[in-house]
C-alpha cells in the first residue's frame, strides 16, 4: 500500500537533554508538489529531516515517509533522496568516482551515475577531485547523489545555500521539474523570501512547533494588502485630499503617500486634479518577508 502523503510527520517530538528540538510538530508533503521548511536558525528543521531518514530516533510522534518509518522502507534508496550535509565526500576523489561507489553500494547500475551527473549539471566538474569543488558544485554533487535511486521523495537541508543567482534559478527549476513528474520535495531554508519562487506550499517553524502550514498565495497575503506608493512634493495636502475623496492612507513618511489598495490609477488622479506634481507611483504587492517576519518575529532560536 502506497500512502496518499509522500512525507508525514505527525506530533513529532524531540529533546536533547532539556532542550525540545522539536516540539509535537506536524505536517505533510504530497506527491507532485513542493514543500518549503521553514523558519529561523534553531527552529528544529534539520532534527525533523533527520528523523525522517531515522538519523535520529524521535522521543514521540510519527515520522512516516511513502506511508511508513524509514527503517521498514523495502527500497529506501529507490523511495527517498535525502541531501541533509554537505563536505562527508573523500576530497581527493572525483565527482564521478564518488557517485559510481554509492551506485555500487546500492546496486544501482553504472549509467544511471552519467544521468543524475547531467540532470545536475554537474558537467565536466564530475571528473575533478571533490575537494577543489565549490560550494555550489557540492550541493550538486549532493543532489546527485540523493537522486541515484530514482526516488520519489526528496529531501533537501537548505539546498539553495552557497548557490550563486543562476545556480538558485536553476534548482527552482529542477525542483519544479521534479514536482511536475509527480515527486514530493521538501525544502528547509531559514527565509521565505529565497524559496518564493520554488515552492506551492509553505510549513513554518518556530521553536520546534509549527507556526502554519498554507499555500503560497495565502501566506502571501498575511503580509498585508496591496498599497500604491505616489510621491509627491506636497504629502501633507495630497493625504489630506486623499482622505476627502474616500481613500485610507496608510502612511505619510518624507515624500511618499501610502495608500491601501492597488487602484494607482484613482491615486494619481486625485493628484493631478489637484494640480499636484507626480514623481514617482507605484503599486507595491503584499511581501512574503513581511508575511514571514510576522509570523516568526520572536521565535528564533539560538536556545
Ligand atoms: N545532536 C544534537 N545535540 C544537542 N542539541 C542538538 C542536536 N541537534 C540539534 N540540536 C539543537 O536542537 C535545536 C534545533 O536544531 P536544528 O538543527 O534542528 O535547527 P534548524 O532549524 O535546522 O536550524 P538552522 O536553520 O540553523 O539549520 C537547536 O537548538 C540545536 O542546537
Ligand atoms: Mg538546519
Amino acid at each position: 500500500m502506497t500512502s496518499a502523503y509522500a512525507i508525514e510527520v505527525e506530533a513529532l517530538t524531540k529533546t536533547f537533554g532539556t532542550l525540545k528540538a522539536v516540539d509535537g510538530l506536524s505536517f505533510t508533503v504530497e506527491y507532485g508538489s513542493v514543500v518549503g521548511f521553514i523558519g529561523p536558525n534553531g527552529a528544529g528543521k534539520t532534527t525533523t529531516m533527520r528523523s525522517l531518514v531515522g538519523h535520529v530516533r524521535p522521543d514521540a510522534g510519527r515520522v512516516h515517509v511513502a506511508g511508513r518509518p524509514y527503517r521498514d522502507l523495502a527500497d529506501p534508496l529507490g523511495t527517498v533522496g535525502a541531501v541533509l550535509e554537505t563536505g562527508a565526500v573523500h576530497p581527493g576523489r572525483s565527482g564521478r568516482n564518488h557517485l559510481r561507489i554509492l551506485a555500487r553500494q546500492a546496486g544501482i547500475p553504472r549509467r544511471r551515475v552519467e544521468e543524475v551527473i547531467d540532470g545536475v549539471g554537474l558537467g565536466q566538474a564530475a571528473g575533478r577531485r571533490v575537494g577543489g569543488y565549490s560550494l555550489g558544485m557540492r550541493q550538486r554533487l549532493a543532489l546527485a547523489a540523493a537522486l541515484l535511486g530514482d526516488p520519489a521523495i526528496l529531501m533537501l537541508d537548505e539546498p539553495a545555500n552557497g548557490l550563486d543567482p543562476e545556480g538558485i534559478r536553476w534548482l527552482r527549476e529542477f525542483l519544479r521539474g521534479l514536482a511536475a513528474q509527480g515527486r514530493g520535495v521538501l525544502v528547509s531554508s531559514h527565509g521565505l523570501p529565497e524559496l518564493a519562487l520554488m515552492i506551492d506550499e509553505a510549513v513554518v517553524v518556530g521553536h520546534g512547533q509549527l507556526i502554519t502550514q498554507q499555500p503560497l498565495a495565502d501566506l502571501r497575503k498575511l503580509g498585508g494588502g496591496p498599497t500604491v506608493q505616489i510621491s509627491v512634493p506636497e504629502p501633507d495636502r495630497l493625504a489630506a485630499l486623499l482622505r476627502e475623496q474616500g481613500h485610507q492612507v496608510l502612511e505619510c513618511a518624507g515624500p511618499i503617500v501610502t495608500v491601501a489598495g492597488d487602484d494607482a490609477r484613482s491615486v494619481g488622479r486625485v493628484a493631478f486634479d489637484h494640480g499636484i506634481g507626480v514623481h514617482r507611483l507605484l503599486v507595491e504587492e503584499p511581501s512574503l518577508e513581511e508575511a514571514y517576519f510576522r509570523l516568526t518575529t520572536g521565535k528564533d532560536s539560538i536556545r
